[in-house]
């Protein structure tokens, strides 16, 4: 089933020159399934994300969730459907509090969305309910009182997830969620975002510069440059054969084991390889 529908989808910023960050995206993403979006630094990848949740007009396009068209909405009805998008971002700590307590920062989800979270009653459930999510993200429920700076990256970056499924996503939107961990680190959240898809029958749009990650996690990849997608189709096929030249060069500057292969790389667009 078709959760996520994009339809000639376009985004200017400035005039004279505009620049154009998106440009004409049409993208379906099925429902369970992980689509990769890759391409180099600047090519729009973060704005299209941002243009499918709706944190950003389009100046053109559409996006239907579930069938419904976006833009066409009304507030409350845009609210219900925004509960089913979630999105996690590079670097937790910059989108948390530092003075919130971990069971603040997770709850904000729960309290912004329903009223009935507040006062004694309410908050007694969603300290449960936040102890249940930090369970399900490999942390112990009893860290609720404590700040983000007692804890590394990587659990930050669990925390953020935590937040992330308060509100039982239908997608969620992972932009770079590994690029600023260690490499063991990234495995385990690789490997966390894989057991949750597969038990919560998550969609995932996987942002991420590094393909080496991406071969690990997507079904599908799409791959842009300058705002254009330049070819889209299942990961095996994109990895495997390559139609656009330009995929063929990002996937040429990942190091790669065969040293014959690796003699005839030219030209390397930026990639975060492990
Ligand atoms: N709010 C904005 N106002 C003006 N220009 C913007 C805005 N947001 C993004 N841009 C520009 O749009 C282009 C695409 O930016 P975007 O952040 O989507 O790229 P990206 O692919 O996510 O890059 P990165 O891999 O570095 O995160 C860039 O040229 C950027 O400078
Ligand atoms: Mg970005």
């Amino acid at each position: 089933m078709t959760l996520l529908e994009l339809d000639g989808l376009r985004k200017e910023f400035g005039s004279r020159p505009v620049h154009v960050a998106v440009d004409d995206v049409s993208l379906t993403v099925t429902e369970g399934e992980t689509l990769a979006l890759v391409g180099e630094s600047g090519c729009g990848k973060t704005t299209l994300t941002r243009l499918l949740l709706r944190l950003m007009e389009p100046t053109a396009g559409s996006v239907r969730f579930d069938g419904q068209d976006l833009a066409a909405l009304s507030p409350a009805q845009l609210r219900s459907v925004r509960r089913q998008m979630q999105v996690v971002l590079q670097d937790p700590y910059s989108s948390m509090n530092p003075r919130m307590r971990i069971s603040d920062i997770v709850a904000e989800p729960l309290v912004t969305h329903d009223p009935d979270a507040r006062g004694r009653r309410g908050r007694a459930r969603s300290r449960e309910r936040v102890g249940e999510l930090l369970e399900s993200v490999g942390l112990p429920a009893t860290i609720q009182d404590r700040y983000p700076h007692e804890f590394s990256g990587g659990q930050r970056q669990r925390v953020s997830i935590a937040r992330a499924l308060a509100l039982e996503p239908r997608l969620v939107v992972l932009d770079e969620p590994t690029s600023a961990l260690d490499v063991s680190v990234q495995a385990q959240v690789l490997d966390l975002l894989a057991e949750l898809q597969q038990r919560l029958g998550l969609t995932y749009v996987f942002v991420s510069h590094n393909l080496a990650v991406v071969r690990q996690v997507a079904d599908r990849v799409a791959v842009m440059r300058h705002g254009k997608l330049v070819e889209v189709g299942a990961a095996a096929d994109v990895f495997g054969a390559p139609q656009h030249p330009y995929t063929r060069q990002l996937l040429d500057a990942v190091p790669v084991p065969d040293p014959r292969r690796a003699r005839r790389t030219r030209s390397r667009p930026r990639t975060e390889a492990v």
